[in-house]
């Protein structure tokens, strides 16, 4: 057990922290949520829930990691409180499952990107939306381009996770994560000059109408997106070094992958609103309005033939710093608990994914016994569906409540302020820092709990 185990610049800890928060979820499910949900309320209710919620749990699972200088499962042990290390046994299963499916979309990215090379190549012809639609669907009913994709994504994320912490996870977050906000901004400028710019930012801070579901949607976003409740965060914690400020670290990521969510709204809402009002409803929340809606127009505006396949490629960028994370978790728990070698454990376990996660990438119609089952009763139709359904509605938030509630509740607070004090300075939140984990994190998210288990309601 005295193997090296390798641990982040204070830089690299942030850019990789935040390259897990950062992805599908802030640049896809985001911005459609918000569209849903009308705007302005729902974004201001996902702020809150993200500062009151998701930041007190992610200096919680920073803690859990740095004090222990251990991956999820071992980190629990090492606390002397072995029952808890369900926690970290959940995370493995949640990394597990999350990345099988994940990678299937961000396998799409790479397709869509090779395709926008090619519009802007050859010209974008006269695709319709209805058009971009059957070839969607197409792209999805073709098993081997399916399968090949996520194979792609697979191996992209197994290279970076090989080369360990350093050269690999830190190395490629901090090239990946500059790139990918200065493609952001060079799309945010030029959505600004586009004729659907200043209702965008109206939609996104006017007050509206809230709903009790959107709140309850607002917390379980803040989960996903923040990459809370799995022990991701925990396993980068158990990589950062001691002189760093823990509530300073996990405050910036925050607050970037805040930013980035708000970035993506503006140039998608740019583009929605620059079309006539009765088309607008397009965008919905189907999971392929990223590549049937937007490329028509991309290639509407001017600049189309350099901002689609930019777009496409920050997608993927964003996706890949968010599997590595996945599959790091999976790993640490067999390089600390079974002392495998980061290889063995890399190769065994991506390969182990990727073979699970075929069964995601066929249940989009390719398959059809795959796709039209519901495992879970009427909860999702098709493999794919309820990968998403049981990971949004139950794995991350139970795992998040956990973590709340032992460092709110278990772990000694002296222990607590000493570590989060160590690097930091005196940390004069701690007394409110421990009150929302230990109420008002629990209710929030054990109210999703509840509204899933007997309200039947869905999160995903
Ligand atoms: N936070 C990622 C996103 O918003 O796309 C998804 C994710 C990555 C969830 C890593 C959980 C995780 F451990």
């Amino acid at each position: 057990m005295t193997k090296e185990r390798g641990s982040f610049s204070r830089l690299g800890f942030i850019l990789a922290a935040a390259g897990s928060a950062i992805g599908l979820g802030n640049i896809w499910k985001f911005p459609y949520m918000t569209f849903e949900n009308n705007g302005g309320s729902f974004v201001l209710v996902y702020l809150l829930a993200v500062a009151v919620v998701g930041l007190p749990i992610m200096i919680a699972e920073i803690v859990i990691g740095r004090s222990t200088q251990k991956s999820p499962v071992a980190a629990f042990l090492a606390l002397k409180k072995p029952g808890w290390s369900i926690i970290g046994w959940l995370g493995i299963m949640t990394g597990f499952v999350i990345l099988s499916y994940y990678s299937v979309v961000a396998g799409w990215t790479v397709h869509y990107f090779i395709k926008s090379v090619g519009w802007s190549i050859r010209g974008f012809g006269p695709e319709t939306a209805a058009t971009l639609g059957d070839q969607f669907g197409l792209f999805l009913s073709r098993p081997f381009a399916q399968i090949g994709y996520h194979a792609l994504f697979m191996i992209f994320s197994m290279t970076v996770v090989i080369f360990g912490v350093k050269s690999g996870i830190e190395r490629l977050t901090t090239i990946l994560m500059p790139v990918l906000f200065g493609i952001l901004l060079i799309l945010v400028i030029t959505s600004a000059w586009s004729s659907g710019f200043p209702e965008a930012i109206r939609f996104l801070f006017k007050p509206c109408q809230i709903s009790p579901d959107s709140l309850l949607e607002a917390v379980g976003h803040a989960f996903f997106t923040l990459s809370l409740g799995m022990g991701a965060i925990i396993t980068y914690g158990s990589y950062m070094k001691k002189d760093e400020s823990v509530p300073r670290s996990a405050a910036l990521v925050c607050v970037m992958d805040t930013l980035i969510a708000l970035m993506a709204c503006v140039v998608m809402f740019s583009l929605i609103f620059s079309l006539p009002e009765a088309d607008r409803t397009q965008f919905s929340a189907s999971i392929g309005v990223m590549f049937t809606t937007l490329p028509k127009l991309f290639y509407s505006m001017h600049g189309g033939f350099i901002l689609s396949p930019l777009f496409y490629i920050l997608v993927g960028f964003a996706a890949l710093t968010s599997t590595i994370s996945l599959l790091e978790v999976v790993v640490a728990f067999f390089i600390d608990q079974l002392n495998w070698s980061r290889i063995r454990a890399t190769l065994l376990m991506g390969l182990t994914i990727f073979a699970f996660g075929i069964l995601s990438a066929l249940s989009l119609g390719a398959v059809q016994g795959l796709s039209v089952i519901r495992p879970l009763g009427g909860k999702s139709q098709g493999i794919f569906d309820t990968m998403d359904y049981l990971a949004s509605n139950w794995f991350l938030p139970v795992g998040g409540i956990l973590i709340a509630l032992f460092v709110g509740w278990i772990l000694p607070k002296a222990f607590s302020r000493k570590e989060v004090e160590e690097g930091h300075g005196p940390f004069r939140l701690h007394g409110l820092w421990i009150f929302l984990l230990r109420f008002v994190a629990p209710l929030a998210i054990g109210w999703i709990v509840y509204s899933v288990i007997i309200l039947g309601k869905s999160f995903n």
